[in-house]
């Protein structure tokens, strides 16, 4: 079962999209599948990732307002394990659009569902707002990575986090985690940065990730490029610390099914670029033992065998 990861934080400009694309393209890149969820009607991490605007493309907003599924919303990358959903302007009407509908908080659980199996890791990248789309974000999840800038008032608004957090769990997902706060935009020679990092420490405990992301260049520049960084500059410091933080969040616990392991997968999963029509048909490919492209596992089929 794949785990999924929302990063949020309601404060604007705090790192969440280079952190959603970052982390998602170095899981891809240790061989991990991963998919890359939009969840930001400003659509920044589809951009980042070369996906210039089209309202004719399937989005985030058709999977919320349920005419499409994910089948339909998938987008191949450049990596070759990392997919996207991405996002258009329009997904601002959902907000509003939502407040009426059956199921409104959990319209982008629903939609996963069926496909947990299939990836990994599943990263939500949040808008800045506490609202319809963050709170679709934070029910599909089963954690919350948090990216904070280390500044005075670092820890201004993210009680306000937490309460919405423990809120949901309450109410709507028992089993949502913290997967970590991390650190963005860190300069960590200034005495601030030192001071502000000390009492997040205390604040946070084992919770405040161990990797930092410094400020670095070449993570502005590379979404100007539609790439994630280690397909820009994989040598930058910028890089080399998503690298690290992907690699503590597998840590954590690798999301492994079937008793694989991530290179296994590699080999024995399909990547995903399902047009609808394939979606019916893995069983059918799966069975044909003659070779050709091994498909992904349907749900259950493990289950049917060994039962
Ligand atoms: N570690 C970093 N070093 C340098 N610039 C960064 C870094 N992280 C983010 N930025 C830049 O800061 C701005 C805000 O980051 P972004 O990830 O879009 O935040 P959010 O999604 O929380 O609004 C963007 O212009 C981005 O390129
Ligand atoms: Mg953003």
């Amino acid at each position: 079962m794949g785990r999924v990861i929302a990063v949020a934080n309601q404060k604007g400009g705090v790192g969440k999209t280079t952190t959603a694309i970052n982390l998602a393209s170095s899981l891809a890149a240790a061989e991990v599948n991963t998919l890359l969820i939009d969840c930001d009607p400003q659509a920044n991490a589809s951009s980042g990732l070369g996906f210039v605007k089209d309202p004719e493309r399937i989005s985030t907003y058709h999977l919320l307002s349920g005419v499409a599924g994910i089948e339909q919303a998938i987008q191949t990358s450049e990596l070759e394990q990392l997919w996207l959903v991405p996002s258009h302007k329009n997904l601002i009407g959902a907000n509003i659009e939502l407040v009426e509908a059956e199921r409104r908080e959990f319209r982008l659980r629903d939609a996963l569902e069926p496909f947990r199996e299939r990836f990994q890791f599943i990263v939500l990248d949040c808008p800045p707002a506490l609202d319809l789309l963050t709170l679709n974000a934070l029910v599909a999840a089963d954690s919350v990575l948090i990216p904070m800038q280390a500044e005075y008032f670092a820890l201004e608004g993210i009680s306000e986090l937490l309460d919405t957090i423990e809120r949901i769990r309450v109410a709507l997902n028992p089993t949502l985690s913290v997967e970590g706060v991390v650190l963005t935009m860190l300069d960590e020679r200034t005495n601030l940065a030192q001071q502000v990092m000390a009492e997040l420490k205390r604040f946070f405990g084992d919770r405040l990730c161990e990797s930092t992301i410094p400020r670095n260049i070449r993570l502005a520049e590379a979404p100007s490029h539609g790439k994630p960084v280690l397909l820009y500059d994989v040598r930058s410091r910028g890089a080399e610390s998503y690298i690290r933080l992907a690699k503590e969040i597998i840590s954590h616990g690798l999301p492994v099914q079937q008793e694989t392991t991530p290179a296994e997968i590699s080999e024995t999963e399909a990547p995903i670029p399902v047009p609808a029509e394939a979606v019916e048909t893995p069983v059918v490919v799966m069975n044909d033992s003659s070779g050709g492209e091994p498909a992904i596992p349907a749900p259950d089929e493990e289950l049917d065998k060994t039962a």
